[in-house]
């Protein structure tokens, strides 16, 4: 019998889901990626626009088609508005919250499958911390051989004005140090080459359990100790970072690490003070931009990438020119560019989403145009010096080359290396530039 999970949304539903996989594996089932050859099919939902959510919707009707034909069930989980969830309660046959994972058998077996699985509890035997935190004692199946996903935090207290993440989450809540540096040294150990950290705002890491956990700084040192003690490479990446939490001992931390990668992900969202201010993202931009001059000091070689909202409800052309003006001065090495998609229950979904969609897709145009200015610059004073990477796949596009990613993830694609090279660190000599991506060859 065979299971296929679809998984949308950001690095922390990918997370999630290596963990969901784990739980169906362990009861027997083979996973496929085809929709259509499966028995058991879930959906790990995403609400941050609406978008991402008419897919799971779109995905739902057609699966409840299939079932006129043959014996199908269907869960999902994942990022869910409450609105949205009351839907799904008609239209899966199960709708389930990650911390109720462990009971995932017990639950799939009320929704009648077949009863030569196991129904073994996946946490038998473990000792119990916390019931909003124990789904993360569940081993995952890892969907890489040398790059993984480590959550350290689950949900979000920020309650940025359009954002769904607080309501589809729920409260802060930190992953234990103990479990999350032995989940790290385990990685390491089994020779994996990049490791990310992953929160909503990783670096209010502990502050819910103040007194009783360590800070993000501190855990990253922690991390930063096991590069120290082992003989293994490694990288260590966190995102994304909240600016409001971004103490300068956080940097420090990253300078202070050969495997604490000089990489930094830090969303800005707007340039201009009252959007700003609007959103509740509750930081200055000169904030902001001493964060930056922090960074530039401390890391001297550092990428810079961030994430930004164009035509949020209320946003002029003089402040979004302000935005145009941050992207122009901090030279940013990646945005991820999004156009505002109000969010029912979140706050900004009561004000009038009055930028047209032609002015936000023109807005996203002109930032895309002086990120792509910007990068390649940067990328263009990479060519002729070398750089090591981590090759990560053939390259779709061209036969014998592979992608990889610099330290900074820039992408790279690297010329005359061979299959086998792939989940390795190669040194890598530029040889040329465009906008967001480098080419190189092996330096022999
Ligand atoms: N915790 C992170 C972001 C989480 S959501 C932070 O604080 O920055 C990921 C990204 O989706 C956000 O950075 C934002 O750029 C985008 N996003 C969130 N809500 C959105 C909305 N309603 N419309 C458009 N983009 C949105
Ligand atoms: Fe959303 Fe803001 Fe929380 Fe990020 S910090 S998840 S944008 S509410
Ligand atoms: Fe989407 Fe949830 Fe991530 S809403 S962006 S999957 S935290």
């Amino acid at each position: 019998m065979k299971c296929c999970i679809v998984t949308l949304g950001c690095q922390m539903n990918q997370s999630d889901s290596e963990r969901i996989r784990s739980v169906i594996e362990g009861m027997g089932y083979a996973m496929t990626k085809n929709e259509e050859e499966a028995d058991l099919i879930g959906v790990v939902a995403c609400s941050v626009r609406q978008k991402a959510i008419d897919k799971v919707y779109a995905k739902i009707h057609r699966w409840n088609r299939w079932k006129n034909d043959r014996p199908l069930i269907t869960f999902v989980s994942g990022c869910i508005l409450p609105a949205d969830e009351r839907k799904f309660l008609k239209l899966f046959d199960l709708v389930f919250r990650m911390n109720e994972l462990p009971e995932l058998p017990s639950m799939l077996q009320q929704c009648g499958i077949a009863t030569e699985y196991s129904l073994r509890h996946p946490l038998e035997g473990m000792e119990r911390q916390d019931e909003r935190t124990d789904f993360w004692l569940v081993d995952p199946a890892y969907s890489s051989a040398f790059e993984a996903y480590v959550p350290i935090q689950n949900g979000c207290d920020k309650f940025c004005t359009y954002c769904a993440v607080p309501y589809t989450r729920g409260r802060e809540v930190s992953r234990a140090s103990a479990d999350i540096l032995a989940e790290v040294q385990r990685l390491v150990d089994r020779g994996v080459k990049s490791i990310t950290l992953l929160g909503q705002n990783v670096n209010s890491y502990g502050l819910d359990k103040k007194g009783k956990e360590i800070s993000f700084a501190e855990l990253l040192c922690r991390v930063g100790e096991i590069g120290n003690a082992s003989d293994k490479d490694f990288w260590v990446y966190f995102t994304s970072p909240h600016p409001r939490d971004m103490t300068r001992d956080v940097i420090e931390a990253v300078a202070g690490y050969d495997c604490l990668a000089k990489q930094i992900h830090l969303p800005i969202q707007s340039g201009d003070e009252e959007v700003l201010r609007r959103m509740n993202r509750n930081h200055s931009m000169e904030a902001y931009l001493k964060i930056v001059s922090d960074i530039r000091e401390l890391l001297p070689t550092a990428t810079l990438f961030t994430d930004i909202i164009v035509g949020f409800s209320g946003e002029t052309e003089a402040q979004f020119a302000h935005t145009a003006a941050l992207m122009e001065k901090v030279e940013f090495n990646m945005a991820y560019i999004a156009k505002y998609s109000p969010r029912a229950g979140a706050r900004s979904a009561k004000w009038e989403d009055d930028v047209s969609p032609q002015e936000k897709s023109e807005r996203l145009a002109r930032l895309s145009e002086i990120l792509k200015r910007t990068s390649l610059a940067h990328n263009q004073a990479m060519v002729g010096k070398a750089f090591r990477v981590l090759l990560d796949g053939k390259d779709r596009r061209m036969e014998g080359a592979l992608t990889g990613r610099t330290e900074g993830k820039l992408p790279i694609r690297v010329l005359d290396a061979s299959e086998e090279l792939i989940g390795t660190f190669q040194e890598v000599e530029v040889t040329s530039a465009a906008e967001l991506s480098l080419t190189g060859r092996l330096v022999k």
